[in-house]
């Protein structure tokens, strides 16, 4: 479903070469919750952007599925990315110009899918009442709902989620996770999740340590 081939990735700083990934080999089946764990600056977001198709590897090959993301073009990818992948932040990354209706409308815009979805959804993560709010009056975890709703809104395959708590308290933290296992696991979308944080283990089908440039699963 997702395979990894001999992935590499570092960046250079002046003459030297930082490895972050090194001949990384992973296989991630459809309907997998895969969580990938380890500490700050191991790479969990250099391999989910590589996912995304945002960077590509300096050596190894991505498939999804038959598609070998790192052998299309930038422009095939961005489209690839629009319409087969959801990307929740951490930080949210919703436009702040927009209001949580015209933020979700986005993405279906993109797709040329009725807008009708953006009432369906936002009622999925309990907010309908928030439609005409902008970002900055909502919550931190509303704001992380309206995401979520928005990474799903044009029904994707894959989910990528980058510390998806990592800006949230404890209760919302939880609530996010319920939302997440609630909506993501029940409509079978295979899910790569990065996080430092123990509590969303529950979630995980399989988690995956990031240790010195390599992954070690762990049971
Ligand atoms: N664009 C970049 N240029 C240079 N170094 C980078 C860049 N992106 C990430 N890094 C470095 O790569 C390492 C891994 O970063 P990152 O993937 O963000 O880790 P994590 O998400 O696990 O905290 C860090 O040392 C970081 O400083
Ligand atoms: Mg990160």
């Amino acid at each position: 479903m997702i395979k990894l081939e001999n992935v590499s990735k570092g960046y250079s700083e002046g003459k030297v070469l930082h490895t972050i990934l090194s001949g990384v080999n992973l296989n991630i089946n459809k309907g997998e919750i895969v969580i990938l764990y380890g500490k700050s600056g191991s790479g969990k977001s250099t391999l989910l952007n590589l996912l995304a198709g945002i960077d590509l590897p300096d050596e190894g090959s991505i498939f999804f599925e038959d598609v070998n993301i790192t052998a299309l073009s930038e422009k095939e990818r961005t489209l690839f990315r629009r319409k087969r992948i959801g990307f929740i932040f951490q930080f949210f990354n919703l436009i702040p110009t927009l209001t949580v209706s015209e933020n979700l409308k986005l993405p279906l815009e993109l797709n040329s899918m009725p807008f009708k979805k953006a009432d369906e959804i936002l009622g999925e993560v309990g907010l309908l009442d928030r439609i005409n709010a902008y970002p900055d009056v909502l919550s931190g975890g509303e704001q992380q709902r309206v995401a979520i709703a928005r990474a799903l809104i044009h029904n994707p395959d894959f989910i990528l989620a980058d510390e998806p708590t990592g800006n949230l308290d404890f209760d919302t933290s939880k609530q996010i996770i319920d939302l997440i296992d609630r909506i993501v696991k029940q409509q079978g979308k295979t899910m790569i999740m990065a996080t430092h944080s123990k509590d969303v283990m529950g979630l995980a089908d399989r988690v995956l340590t990031l240790k010195d440039d390599k992954f070690i699963e762990m049971n």
